[in-house]
């Protein structure tokens, strides 16, 4: 973890600040980390304002046409700051500067470098160009093998340490922008791994969340993901671990028979089905039928009760008729989630499916939004309410936003609950009997063993 105290005031006046802000996916924010660290090996200071960064970043997601238009909008902002502070140098990193670099280029001429996932080695080299140069500098080069092997990111306080194990992505869904963004899959070896993650253990952190764009298909040397996560499970003092985002194609046996076998990997699976008929899945390019993927949902119950499921949907998929559609609705039914994240097809530029001209109306995409939403709620409740009586370990994270008097604490399968403040703190794994459920929300009490007795 980083020293948190202030550097003195004659570093402050000397040495040059950075300000960054991250959007998109957790891979995002663990390459902001990675930014972050190099950024701070160079020198720089963390700028408490961005008004009076040195430098301002903002790492970019390009995976729907709202995250761009929010990136947009920040670059305004950001123009702003410049027009009155014309010193400041603006960055743009990650997946919209790998793709929209053309555009970039040509009608913001206030951005200064642009620099895509796999060029951030370069960034100190390009500050010390940037300062002698007042031409944008561009380096969107993808890599087959930067993978930031030993560059280890500055983390932020906290319980979830984020930790990269492949980068890129061959999959190809036709729908999905990735592939153009962070172009080919390649994964970091074991032993790195290993290292920052014992690294991030003996600085405090609790839970370890090991991520990729297609995590289940890591691959070094012949090491598997199931082999890699036994490994990280073996950890000494490590209370739990995640891992984030896996392919339905790459879950196997052996996977979840090592989440069984290890009691700190917790007990769930992100399962992103996208569509539930079978012409439009094939359509997306997902490489299985929903029948696999019901299937795979029973398989993933037997082996890890109480497991908790949740999964990607995306509606109005080009030419999805309303008897398509429907299957999703009848999928979920099958399934029943634990939660989604719900999705309008946004068209993306470069991917196969933007050239599909059967598009379907935004009207109808959003009704079918709010279809699946109000379907996906039931069934969160209706699994929540399940949970009321039931003793949960919850491992403590945060101040709940509801009260000060309260914590918010995550159980194994991913839910959130809020439980009153008492000699408890944040990191520590404690049993916790639900008594209501709300919403997304469980609440709950310490659960005082005696009680049992
Ligand atoms: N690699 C992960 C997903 C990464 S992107 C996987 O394959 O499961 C996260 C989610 O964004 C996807 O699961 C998908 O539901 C959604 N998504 C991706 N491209 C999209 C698009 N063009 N329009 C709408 N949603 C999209
Ligand atoms: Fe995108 Fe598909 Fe790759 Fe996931 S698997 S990142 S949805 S192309
Ligand atoms: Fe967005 Fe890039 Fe992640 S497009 S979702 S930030 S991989």
């Amino acid at each position: 973890m980083i020293p948190q105290t202030q550097p003195p005031l004659d570093e402050m006046n000397t040495k040059p600040t950075y300000f960054i802000e991250t959007y998109g996916c957790q891979m995002n924010v663990a390459d902001s980390e990675l930014v972050e660290s190099i950024l701070l090996d160079e020198g720089y200071l963390k700028a408490e304002d961005i008004k009076l960064a040195d430098a301002i970043f903002v790492n970019t997601c390009a995976i729907r046409e709202q995250a761009e238009e929010k990136v947009h909008s920040q670059l305004g902002r950001y123009d702003k700051i410049k027009k009155k502070r014309p010193s400041t140098i603006i960055g743009v990193l990650g997946c919209m500067a790998q793709n929209l670099k053309d555009d970039l280029l040509e009608n913001k001429p206030y951005v200064d470098i642009i620099l895509g996932p796999d060029s951030y080695r370069k960034l100190p080299d390009i500050l010390r160009r940037k300062k002698l140069n007042s031409t944008s500098i561009v380096d969107t080069k993808l890599s087959r093998y930067e993978v930031y092997e030993n560059l280890f990111p500055r983390r932020k306080d906290g319980v979830n340490a984020w930790v990269s194990i492949m980068r890129g992505c061959d999959k190809f869904c036709t729908f999905c922008i990735v592939p153009f963004t962070r172009g080919r899959e390649r994964s970091r070896n074991l032993k790195s791994i290993i290292k920052e993650s014992k690294e991030a253990v003996n600085s405090g952190f609790s839970e370890i969340t090991l991520l990729g764009q297609n995590v289940n298909s890591y691959n070094s040397n012949g090491v598997k993901f199931f082999n890699l996560l036994e490994e990280v499970a073996n950890i000494d003092g490590l209370k739990r671990i995640r891992y984030t985002s896996p392919h339905p194609q790459d879950i196997t046996e052996e996977l979840l028979l090592i989440m069984a076998k290890h009691e700190n990997i917790c007990n769930y699976v992100h399962l992103p089905v996208q569509a539930g008929s079978n012409r439009i899945l094939k359509r997306m390019n997902r490489t299985y039928t929903r029948e696999h993927f019901i299937d795979l949902s029973k398989l993933i119950r037997k082996i890890l009760p109480n497991v908790g499921i949740s999964t990607d949907i995306i509606v109005g998929f080009p030419g999805e008729t309303s008897k398509e559609f429907e299957e999703t609705l009848d999928l979920m039914e099958q399934v029943k989630f634990d939660s989604a994240f719900n999705f309008k097809y946004s068209s993306r530029p470069g991917t196969k499916a933007s050239e599909y001209d059967d598009k379907i109306d935004p009207i109808e995409k959003k009704k079918r939004l709010q279809t699946v939403i109000e379907l996906q709620n039931k069934h969160t409740l209706e699994k929540n309410k399940n949970l009321i009586g039931s003793i949960q370990n919850v491992l403590i994270e945060k101040e709940s936003k509801l009260s000060s008097n309260q914590w918010a604490g995550r159980t194994e399968s991913n839910k959130w609950v809020v439980l009153d403040k008492s000699e408890i703190d944040i990191n520590d794994i404690i049993p916790v009997k639900i008594i209501d459920a709300r919403g997304v929300t469980l609440h709950g009490e310490l659960f005082d063993k005696k009680e049992a007795t």
